[in-house]
């Protein structure tokens, strides 16, 4: 299980969105949170710009769409060219198509539940999706904080990932931060968004290096 960090431009200058990509060079994705003040209710950016940042950056990019109709824009995002798509059980209404187009468009599929959506529902899901992102805030800004109660999940979410072979990342997004990436680690999460923790920080590249880190040795333990 290799650690992956994804810092969220969420919380970098949107003026200046090239440039604080190539801040993280040294991180695996770049997440990006599509917000349609709708499912969520802030506003933020759409495909126009991801098409511009997937020019602008060779880090592939971790669509995250907070979006009511994820059906109808999803594998828009894959064809566009990222490399992940990652789409909320709570708002898509055929989830099953909509992962496998993202998958046929040549993006991993993502699924998302919010803190409150438990997780075993969607077990038959698992062989449909590349990647599990669980929530650790309630989606909508960045900067909030980490709600520990989503930890039973993560680690219920690993053994279920665990028994279909282990294949499937897992994500958690929200809060993450020097202080809680380790619980995170430790409870069986692999691949972590770190937007405040990150480019909060004064060097945002020292920021992933240290939370890789962090990650890494909590879940070697
Ligand atoms: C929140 C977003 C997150 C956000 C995380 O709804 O999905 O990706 O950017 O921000 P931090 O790491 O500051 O909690
Ligand atoms: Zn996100």
């Amino acid at each position: 299980m290799a650690v992956q960090i994804s810092p969220s431009i969420l919380s970098a200058d949107f003026s200046r969105l090239a440039d604080e990509a190539a801040a993280v060079s040294n991180a695996d994705w770049l997440h990006v949170d599509v917000m349609d003040n709708h499912f969520v209710p802030n506003l933020t950016l759409g495909l126009p710009v991801v098409e511009s940042l997937l020019k602008a950056t060779s880090t592939p990019i971790d669509c995250h769409l907070m979006i009511e109709d994820p059906d109808r824009w999803a594998p828009a995002y894959a064809e566009a060219g990222a490399g992940s798509v990652t789409v909320h059980i709570e708002a898509a209404k055929a989830p099953v198509r909509t992962l496998r187009q993202i998958r046929s468009a040549g993006a991993r599929a993502g699924l998302a539940l919010n803190p409150a959506t438990a997780v075993e529902p969607y077990e038959d899901l698992l062989g449909e999706i590349d990647m599990l992102l669980l929530m650790t805030v309630e989606p909508g800004f960045g900067g909030q904080r980490f709600l520990d109660v989503v930890l039973p999940k993560v680690r219920r979410s690993r053994d279920l990932i665990a028994a279909h072979g282990g294949q499937v990342w897992l994500q958690v997004d929200g809060g993450v931060s020097a202080e809680t990436i380790e619980r995170c680690a430790e409870a069986g999460a692999d691949v972590f968004v770190a937007g405040s923790a990150v480019y909060g920080a004064d060097d945002p590249a020292k920021a992933v290096d240290a939370l890789r880190s962090l990650a890494e040795g909590a879940s070697a333990s």
